[in-house]
């Protein structure tokens, strides 16, 4: 219907008939004179409507309204002196109306769409609207663009790319899984993939070596503002293969859509095992746009005159004292600022959060009592304490102590705005544990189908694994590992998990029947594409760049989604709905 897009027309179109096409963006009548701005997705032109020029076309442009969808035909000229917007990329030229086409009018819009202060409830419920946003626009081009980089980059490299079902049974990766009820089977269940995981080893026993999948996941867990109950993978497996090609296929994968999106970045990428990130940053996805790394400082409290903290140092198999030095720290942080600190690691379990101040007179803060002048000096040489300087204190259960000092080094870093936003700081955490215990229960740390080094190793936490972690900017981004590929590594590692026999059999037979014939060695990883499409385009949320996300309570405002169903559809599939009292 168009000759043009709005903004692709500049000077050197002046004099040409055009016919354009979009929705009017505003509109103003200035003394008989009518202007419209019109736009379509690459942005605005202003519209004149001069009954001079067409009484019809201005007839019909008095009766336009906001979001009005408009087909005009006109000719293009130099705005007149004077009137020259330099906010518009077609802020110079304008269009003279002189057929104007109402294609289709609109009611008043429920809210305003370039208004930040709408809140997302509405957006998302008109989320229609809400994309008509340029910025949303653009968000969602950008997403295109590394998607179609992403697969370039991966057919280069050899990956073919194959879909595997949606339809399906559990695939564990820590979350609940979403069920489909069967029609024909009453009482029996689909489960959708919470990853290809199984399917994408399968084609590797199958011989495809190298497989990619722009993949689809579902996951029914609690939602964050990193996290959705369905989500899009870049998946990635190949055969006969270390780690480091996988780690080196996943840097490449990643310069090309960086590159594609406009960042270079740098590769490789540096490195650090699970152990080191949780010992100096109290996290498996560390953030090191900043330092801030925690020092050890259980053996300052050996001769401590608190009893406490002496019993705390003496078992360090058990518990860690974790010194946090931020520099400058004391010229920040007042008296409150510290009692909002103290009650923000409280709430992870902290039991108090003590600190020094390094003054110009010396040394002060609520623990100097309880240590030794050695000590203390040991101390000040460790963590190179200068004038102004904070140091924070974490003692205590070393889960707990490591995890709440990791966050509120995340705080201080937020607190003193110590990230650079246009960084792009990427690491890779390797040598992860195989398994880990919540409650009582043995977890695998990444999933089952996970290669361990050592399985028959006595202590649990002996057994390390074949994994890796990709961060950017202390967000996890993508995991992976090498996986077993031999049939009774997989049931020893089942067994450990205490998942029976019978069990296995039941939930993964297809698995252990293709490791029976012939798997060959092979490993991959997954790069979750809407938190990597976050990151890239700096979005708050992962909402923000996904076309049509729930909320974080798993809702649709839009279609309504989850929604309840008609009696016969659950009598053809069986079900009973129990009444809420009997839950
Ligand atoms: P993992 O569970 O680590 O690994 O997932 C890989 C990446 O997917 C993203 N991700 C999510 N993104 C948004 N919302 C969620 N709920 C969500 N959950 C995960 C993260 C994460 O790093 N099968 C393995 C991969 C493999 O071993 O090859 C897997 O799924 O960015």
């Amino acid at each position: 219907m168009r000759s043009h897009y709005c903004t692709h027309l500049n000077e050197s179109d002046l004099g040409r008939e055009v016919t354009l096409c979009g929705w009017a963006n505003s509109y103003r009548d200035h003394g008989g004179v009518i202007f419209i701005d019109l736009r379509d997705n690459t942005g605005l032109i202003q519209l004149v409507c001069d009954p001079k020029d067409s009484i019809d076309a201005h007839k019909i442009a008095s009766s336009v309204r906001d979001e009005y969808v408009l087909k005009a035909i006109g000719t293009v000229r130099l705005r007149g002196e004077g009137l020259v917007n330099p906010k518009l990329k077609t802020g110079a030229i304008e269009v003279i109306v002189k057929e104007l086409i109402i294609e289709n009018a609109s009611e008043p819009l429920p809210f305003v769409i370039a208004d930040p202060n709408v809140g997302e409830e509405i957006r998302l419920k008109y989320r229609f609207l809400d994309l008509r946003n340029k910025k949303a626009y653009e968000t969602f081009k950008l997403r295109s663009k590394a998607a179609v980089a992403a697969r370039n980059a991966l057919d280069e490299l050899g990956f073919l790319e194959v879909e595997t079902p949606i339809l399906t049974k559990a695939t564990p990766e820590g979350a609940r899984d979403y069920l489909v009820p069967s029609r024909i089977y009453n009482g029996e269940f689909y489960a959708l993939p919470q990853s290809p995981q199984l399917f994408k080893q399968l084609l590797m026993c199958s011989g495809f070596d190298r497989y990619f999948q722009i993949a689809k996941c579902f996951r029914d867990e609690d939602l964050r503002a990193d996290r959705q109950p369905e989500f899009t993978q870049i998946d990635i497996e190949m055969s006969f293969c270390e780690q480091e090609d996988i780690l080196n296929v996943a840097e490449k994968l990643l310069k090309s859509i960086f590159g594609a999106c406009g960042h270079e970045i740098k590769t490789p990428f540096p490195r650090m095992s699970f152990k080191d990130a949780m010992e100096l940053y109290g996290s498996d996805k560390p953030d090191l746009r900043y330092d801030l790394a925690m020092v050890e400082a259980a053996d300052l409290f050996l001769d401590s005159s608190s009893e406490v903290f002496s019993s705390i140092a003496k078992d360090t198999k058990k518990n860690r004292i974790k010194a946090l030095k931020v520099p400058k720290g004391d010229t920040f942080f007042s008296r409150k600022h510290l009692k909002e600190l103290e009650d923000f690691v409280g709430k992870f379990g902290a039991k108090g959060l003590g600190y020094f101040q390094m003054k110009e007179n010396g040394l002060k803060g609520p623990l100097l009592k309880f240590m030794s002048e050695k000590s203390i000096n040991e101390l000040i040489k460790r963590t190179n304490l200068e004038v102004d300087d904070i140091v924070f204190f974490g003692a205590g259960a070393k889960k707990t102590v490591l995890d709440y000092m990791g966050r509120l080094r995340i705080e201080v870093a937020n607190r003193l705005n110590l990230a650079n936003p246009d960084e792009f700081n990427f690491l890779w955490v390797l040598d992860f544990e195989m398994f880990e215990v919540e409650e009582g229960k043995v977890k695998a740390m990444h999933h089952p189908f996970t290669m361990p080094n050592n399985i028959d190793a006595k202590e649990l936490e002996d057994i390390t694994s074949i994994a890796h972690d990709v961060v950017l900017n202390g967000v996890e981004l993508g995991g992976g590992s090498i996986r077993i590929h031999k049939k009774d590594v997989q049931e020893k590692v089942f067994n450990i998990l205490g998942i029976s026999k019978e069990e296995a059999d039941d939930k993964f037979s297809f698995l252990l029947d293709a490791l029976k014939y012939g798997a060959p060695p092979h490993g991959g990883i997954a790069i979750g594409f809407d938190r990597l499409m976050m990151l890239l385009s700096k979005s708050e949320s992962i909402r923000d760049v996904i076309a049509f996300p729930k909320t974080q309570r798993a809702q649709c405002p839009l279609t309504q989604a989850p929604s309840a169903v008609s009696p016969e559809q659950l009598r053809e599939l069986g079900i009973k709905i129990r009444d809420k009292k009997e839950k």
